[in-house]
């Protein structure tokens, strides 16, 4: 069977949020949000961090669940916490979620280059995996963190000339974080976007 990640509004190339979910020996589930790249056809990337329960079930199980939800509870409780089992379907999948796929490893291998602020970049593994079966509830696109960034930027840029100069700073600084997120994972209209704002703030005597 062929998969179309086109169809939650997967691009090759580009990185989505989602919560992947996995189960351990003693069948406990476990929910974490993990970026996904979609590396086109069925395969899809991860970066994760060592010490997570996350990329020790993956290890161990060799599979693991990818859901798609705008749903902001079950991004919060599975970032600060652990995700009560009541959560998941007996196939690990997360209840109420838009959508998920599942996916078995093909390769682990240690990070060597990143492009984010952690320290230690050796504390992490590349993992490809194939999709090997889609299941869509609801129409819906996977989540990606560039537009709000825009949204962002833009708003702060539209208060920028009635902000005192310490705000003035913080949103430069907040402009460079943005920037330098929408670089990695934003579509090309994300990113020239950033570039027409980064313009206007240099046109008012700034170096964002
Ligand atoms: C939106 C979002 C995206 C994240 N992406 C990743 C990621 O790609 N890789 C990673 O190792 N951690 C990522 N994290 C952090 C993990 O979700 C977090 O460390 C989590 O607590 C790990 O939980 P676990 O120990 O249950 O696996 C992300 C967090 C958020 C909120």
């Amino acid at each position: 069977m062929e998969i179309e990640l086109s169809l939650i509004g997967m691009e090759k190339g580009r990185q989505y949020e989602t919560i992947v979910t996995t189960n351990n020996y003693e069948n406990i589930k476990n929910a974490a949000p993990i970026g996904v790249i979609y590396a086109g056809e069925d395969k899809i990337l991860n970066r994760i961090f060592k010490g997570s329960h996350t990329l020790e079930n993956i290890i161990s199980q060799g599979e693991f669940v990818v859901n798609i939800t705008h749903n902001p509870e079950l991004f919060t409780l599975s970032t600060i916490g652990n995700l009560p089992q009541d959560y998941f379907n007996e196939d690990n999948s997360l209840k109420g979620v838009e959508a998920y796929f599942k996916c078995e490893v093909i390769s682990l291998k240690e990070a060597v280059t990143q492009s984010d602020p952690i320290r230690n970049s050796s504390a992490a593994m590349v993992i490809k995996s194939k999709v090997t079966e889609l299941i869509i509830k609801k129409p819906t696109k996977t989540m990606n963190r560039a537009f709000s960034y825009v949204i962002e930027s833009l708003a702060n840029l539209s208060r920028f000339d009635i902000v005192e100069k310490d705000k003035k700073e913080e949103y430069l600084k907040r402009f460079k974080e943005a920037n330098r997120v929408v670089a990695k994972v934003g579509r090309r209209e994300d990113i020239k976007a950033m570039g027409e704002i980064k313009k206007e703030l240099i046109k008012k005597g700034y170096e964002p």
